[in-house]
């Protein structure tokens, strides 16, 4: 057996630390010309445990730069999600708000301070500054919110167990006032994690704004029949108080296995929504077989909210340098069928194919690599089905081969566009109503994609490889 580092090859385009576990991205903020990510990480293992914060920047989303752990744990205390503001004018001070976890089971919010633009950090000495006594209080998200002129600070935070999102305000980010509760609905069985709550015009209309809030929810047991961690959407309406939904039920956010945590950037330029999640998930993160590594992130993704079929529907849309690379990609158009050849990706590679479903019939879409695991992507009227499978996939966790499928409406022609960057690979259908986020074993080499429809129509494919094949 090959050792796991060359079957795993590090992406290039998303974010990796050097060495060692991680998981949910923490603080996103951008300030001062820099995206800031910081992230829960283990500084002294590949598994989860001694829980700090990591950090890299990013001067364009694409290229990440590591820096020294920015929150770390101390003796009977472990640093978990949180969130950090900008300060608009960018000048004063960055407040980050976390999760104290304290050794005897009890989680409550701590503050910290950096005066040098993110890179040190100074706990507030009064710490924890929000305690309500819970074992399961934790995740604070602090969200600007502008109402008549004045800018008060809201605080969302999960009591995991409950499945309730509490929200506090402040007008100085030190004294929180509790404000409302939401929650439970949904499904039960799981735990709230990670919540987010992001303002969006609804089809690009400035006056007719909705609230869209994100939910990491995560399966409790050890049930391998189920899915694990997912992401969650409520669209509703927000007062400065209270949250108040337009459907009863919450939506799928991402239909893989590998997209949690996802929380959005505080103060990004022109108030764009961009939102990263974690490529993972609780049930097998231990065992995905990379080093020294262990954690990645998705991509940025921009967000927007598009009536489809009626309803508001979160969009999710790749960032600029995708979109720029797509533009400037290989195009041509070859006529599908059952016998095409494959097309050689490098294997960091972004692949959008383009075909009309009512000429083509079903279009089944191949992947594989130098490995005996294999994603096979089926796209036939009314869904999309993206399978894992193979040996090398069974060996990582028997809740490792899957099949997702995403309810597709009936869009002629059809678009998806493939993002992928060694074990991690990210479909986006359409013009991102839909998104289909998991890791995969296909390999350190090139991988091949064979296309084939049921009929013999055209089929456009455009193929960028973002950088050469993992030696
Ligand atoms: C979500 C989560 C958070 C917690 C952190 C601990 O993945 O469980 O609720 O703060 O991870 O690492």
């Amino acid at each position: 057996m090959p050792p796991a580092h060359r079957t795993v090859p590090r992406p290039v385009f998303h974010f990796t630390p050097r060495r060692n576990w991680m998981n949910d991205p923490n603080g996103l903020v951008h300030h001062r010309g820099l995206w800031h990510l910081y992230f829960q990480y283990n500084p002294e293992g590949p598994d989860w445990g001694n829980m700090s914060w990591g950090h890299a920047t990013s001067p364009d989303l694409e290229h990440w730069t590591e820096h020294a752990v920015a929150l770390s744990h101390r003796a009977g205390e472990q640093i978990y999600s949180g969130s950090i503001v900008a300060a608009r004018d960018g000048e004063g001070p960055l407040t980050a708000y976390y999760t104290s976890a304290y050794d005897d089971g009890h989680q409550a919010q701590s503050r910290a301070v950096s005066h040098d633009g993110g890179f040190t950090w100074t706990p507030a000495p009064e710490n924890p500054v929000l305690d309500r006594g819970s074992r399961a209080f934790r995740d604070p998200k602090v969200i600007r919110y502008d109402a008549e002129g004045a800018a008060r600070w809201i605080m969302l935070a999960v009591e995991a167990d409950d499945r309730q999102v509490l929200l506090y305000a402040s007008r100085d980010l030190r004294s929180w006032e509790f404000q409302s509760s939401f929650g439970p609905l949904g499904g039960a069985g799981v735990v709230w994690e990670c919540p987010d709550l992001v303002r969006l015009p609804l089809d690009g209309h400035p006056d007719d704004e909705r609230w869209v809030l994100l939910l990491s929810t995560n399966e409790v047991g050890d049930d391998t029949r189920g899915e694990g961690s997912s992401m969650h959407y409520v669209v509703g309406h927000f007062d400065g108080v209270a949250f108040t939904p337009e459907r009863p039920r919450p939506t799928r956010l991402d239909h893989g296995r590998d997209f949690y945590a996802g929380v959005t950037f505080d103060n990004a330029p022109g108030d764009e929504a961009v939102m990263l999640g974690w490529m993972g998930n609780w049930r097998y993160a231990d065992a995905f077989p990379s080093t020294p590594w262990r954690g990645a992130m998705s991509l940025p993704r921009r967000l927007s909210l598009r009536t489809v079929d009626g309803v508001p529907r979160l969009v999710q849309q790749p960032p600029g340098f995708v979109r720029d690379r797509l533009a400037r990609a290989t195009r041509s158009t070859f006529p599908g069928g059952p016998d095409r050849p494959g097309i050689t990706l490098s294997g960091h590679s972004l692949l959008e194919l383009c075909w009309d479903p009512a000429a083509t019939g079903a279009l089944r879409l191949s992947l594989h690599g130098d490995t005996d695991a294999r994603v096979d992507l089926q796209h036939d009227s009314g869904s999309l089905r993206l399978t894992r499978s193979g040996p090398a996939a069974e060996a990582v966790h028997p809740g490792f081969p899957s099949t997702s499928t995403v309810p597709l409406p009936d869009a002629t022609p059809a678009r998806l566009l493939l993002v992928l960057d060694g074990p991690l690979l990210e479909v986006f259908v359409g013009d991102g109503e839909a998104t289909v986020s998991n890791l995969v074993l296909l390999g350190g080499g090139p991988v091949t994609a064979a296309v084939r429809t049921e009929r013999a129509a055209p089929v456009t494919a455009a193929v960028a490889d973002v950088a050469p094949a993992t030696p």
